[in-house]
């Protein structure tokens, strides 16, 4: 494993590059949208710099980026002859699907694709291309610099080898990593989505402001955020992405959404990525 594609410049795909790159691999990043992929490696160089300045990483934070190349054109990824690309898009399955099949068409036979989805499964994602043996779940936690752990999913017809070497990848970049089946949302939203769903249920009935929801579950439970502030930080559209399909596949009522958290979602109030959530938030990032 030397090489890694990285598609998609969103908050999680800038970190997934960043941490590939930390751990010595040759990383390509790849998203079309004007400007994103620009946008992405400014995060990068920010992040690395905090990281540089408390000496958790040994080399330059200029001697990381330059193992990063950032391409705009989906016909041109293959000249990186990727060992493993991870996919980190948004969560919507038509976008996702074409996505794949078009990856399946243009990257060479040997690579690995795996994807960041919380909740879209990889066996159907795997049926989109002709190398479902070669298609997992690697599923990196928000912020991706900071957070620990990485989740991988096999999903039906994926190969126990690639399993194997995509575990092995993530160790390399400093993850510790749990196996999780291929059922909706996984384990770490299966559980961490109810307990956010049930604080807009809460918001929305009025039983304490948005402060004291976070205040009592931050204080009370020795969470290190409140779950409203990490809807906003996770975007509140995901949040509702992840609920929506936790409710349709699994069939039960307790998934339901919160009517606040969709009527937020209807207003654009996406969360921290849009200066509104729950919270309003400055252009830095910190709340008003
Ligand atoms: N790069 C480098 N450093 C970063 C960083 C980044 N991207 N983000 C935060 N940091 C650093 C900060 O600079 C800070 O460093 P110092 O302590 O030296 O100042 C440190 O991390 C802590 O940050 P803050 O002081 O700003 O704030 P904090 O103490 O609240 O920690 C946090 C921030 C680590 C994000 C913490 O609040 C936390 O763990 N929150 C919960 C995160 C969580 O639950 N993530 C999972 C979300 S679910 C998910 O991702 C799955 C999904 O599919 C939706």
């Amino acid at each position: 494993m030397e090489k890694i594609l990285v598609v998609g410049a969103g908050q999680m795909g800038a970190g997934i590059a960043q941490v590939s790159a930390q751990a010595g691999f040759s990383v390509g990043l790849f998203d079309a949208f004007p400007g994103a992929a620009e946008r992405a490696m400014e995060g990068m160089k920010k992040s690395l710099a905090k990281l540089a300045e408390k000496g958790q990483i040994q080399e330059k934070p200029e001697a990381v980026i330059a193992r990063v190349r950032v391409f705009t054109k989906m016909d041109e990824v293959a000249s990186l002859d990727p060992d493993l690309m991870i996919e980190a898009i948004t969560e919507n399955v038509e976008i996702k699907l074409k996505l794949y099949a078009d990856l399946d068409r243009v990257l060479p036979a040997k690579t690995i694709l795996a994807s960041n989805t919380s909740s879209i499964p990889i066996t159907q994602i795997g049926a989109a291309t002709k190398r479902p043996d070669k298609v997992v779940g690697m599923h990196f936690m928000n912020p991706v610099p900071i957070m620990k752990l990485v989740e991988v999913i096999p999903g039906l017809a994926t190969d126990p080898g690639v399993l194997a070497t995509v575990l092995k990848t993530a160790e390399r970049m400093g993850k510790t990593t749990i196996v999780a089946k291929d059922r909706p949302a996984f384990v770490v939203n299966r559980i961490l989505m109810p307990l956010i769903n049930e604080a807009f249920f809460a918001l929305g009935e009025g039983l304490a402001s948005a402060e004291d929801i976070d205040t009592g579950v931050r204080l009370g439970l020795n969470h290190p955020m409140g779950p409203l502030t990490l809807a906003d930080f996770v975007g509140l559209d995901t949040c509702l992405a992840i609920l929506e399909v936790l409710h349709k596949q699994l069939g039960e009522d307790k998934y339901r959404p919160a009517p606040v958290l969709r009527q937020y979602v209807q207003a654009g109030w996406y969360g921290k990525k849009a200066g509104r959530g729950v919270y309003v938030w400055e252009a830095g990032g910190q709340k008003k």
